[in-house]
């Protein structure tokens, strides 16, 4: 549905779980247990939304593949009318044993966080000696015909700054679409702005990079990395810039917490609980509605009203 601001909002980010099994340094995620939407209630939730307009759904977390019942929410959600799209976003870790069983239920697409290819780095950013798991999962992924795979990585100075080529050069031998995401102000110690590796600087560093350009983008393709591709790459290269440039304007996304809160915007704590009325579809509904039209112009991260969520709770 159009928002009060114009926006087209039809892409719902699910975050399933809080849980996740690494332990990246950015995010601030803790395997600890906490609350989570049943998949009944998620599927009733996600009707809601489709009956305002969603049509495309990231399944996210936490770590969503941490879920005993990840395939079969993924079924539930992927048999809502409406619902054209579904995706789901992971660290990789579970996908070699997940990615047929999830293309099965109805999952098309799949990011990958993947924040370096050394094996010492991985084991130093997550806290688990995981690389060859991941490698194999994005290759189950491939065998599966989960199409389009990404990957996201999000680039540390003084971290894992060294690791862009590498990244990219996996955008060059392989059909994955490669993105860098600026780091956000999420971990609980606080990113500091100098940390951050923008879009542009790696622009800078990467000249053959040149604007891809796709004629007719369908609504799907849309998205808020914008591509680069060179000579002779199978894959794109993306950049996601939420810190050096806003993209709200074009924001088409809303989410729907691991706790059953609904955040209309990234980069602002307003968060709404829809869970009394599960209940009763109508009003879930109409409250839903409501909740779209109350969401922001703009994020403002570090703006005086911050962000009081990990992002292992909302999902990126
Ligand atoms: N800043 C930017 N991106 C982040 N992600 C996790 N934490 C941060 C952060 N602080 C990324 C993950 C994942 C995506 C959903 O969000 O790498 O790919």
């Amino acid at each position: 549905m159009i928002d009060s601001y114009q926006r087209d909002i039809n892409y719902l980010r699910v975050s399933v779980t809080k849980r996740c099994n690494l332990n990246c340094s950015y995010c601030g995620a803790k395997n600890e247990a906490s609350e989570e939407l049943t998949p009944a209630q998620l599927e009733k939730i996600v009707r809601a939304f489709a009956r305002n307009g969603i049509t495309k759904v990231r399944l996210t977390g936490g770590e969503p593949l941490v879920r005993q019942d990840i395939v079969e929410i993924a079924q539930r959600l992927a048999g809502i009318d409406g619902i054209k799209k579904l995706a789901v976003t992971t660290n990789g870790i579970f996908l070699k044993r997940y990615a047929a069983e999830l293309k099965r239920a109805g999952v098309t697409a799949v990011n990958i966080s993947l924040d370096t290819t050394d094996r010492e780095q991985f084991r130093s950013i997550t806290g688990y000696d995981g690389l060859d798991k991941v490698f194999e999962g994005i290759d189950e992924c491939e065998r599966a015909g989960l199409s389009p795979i990404r990957l996201n990585a999000v680039l540390t100075k003084g971290k894992n700054e060294d690791q862009a080529e590498s990244l990219i050069s996996i955008a060059r031998n392989r059909k994955i679409d490669v993105r860098f995401i600026e780091l956000m102000p999420f971990s609980s110690d606080g990113e500091k702005d100098e940390l951050v590796v923008t879009g542009e600087e790696l622009l800078k560093k990467f000249p053959e990079l040149k604007p891809f350009v796709k004629e007719n983008a369908t609504d799907f393709e849309k998205s808020v990395a914008r591509y680069y591709t060179a000579e002779g790459f199978k894959g794109r290269v993306g950049f996601i810039t939420p810190v050096s440039n806003s993209f709200c304007s074009e924001c088409n996304r809303i989410r729907l917490l691991s706790d059953g809160k609904i955040k209309p915007c990234l980069g602002n704590s307003e968060v709404y609980d829809i869970k009394a009325f599960l209940d009763d579809e109508e009003r879930l509904e109409q409250e839903i509605k409501k909740i779209i039209l109350s969401k922001p112009r703009e994020h403002s991260f570090g703006c005086g009203y911050g962000n009081h969520h990990g992002l292992n709770l909302i999902g990126g």
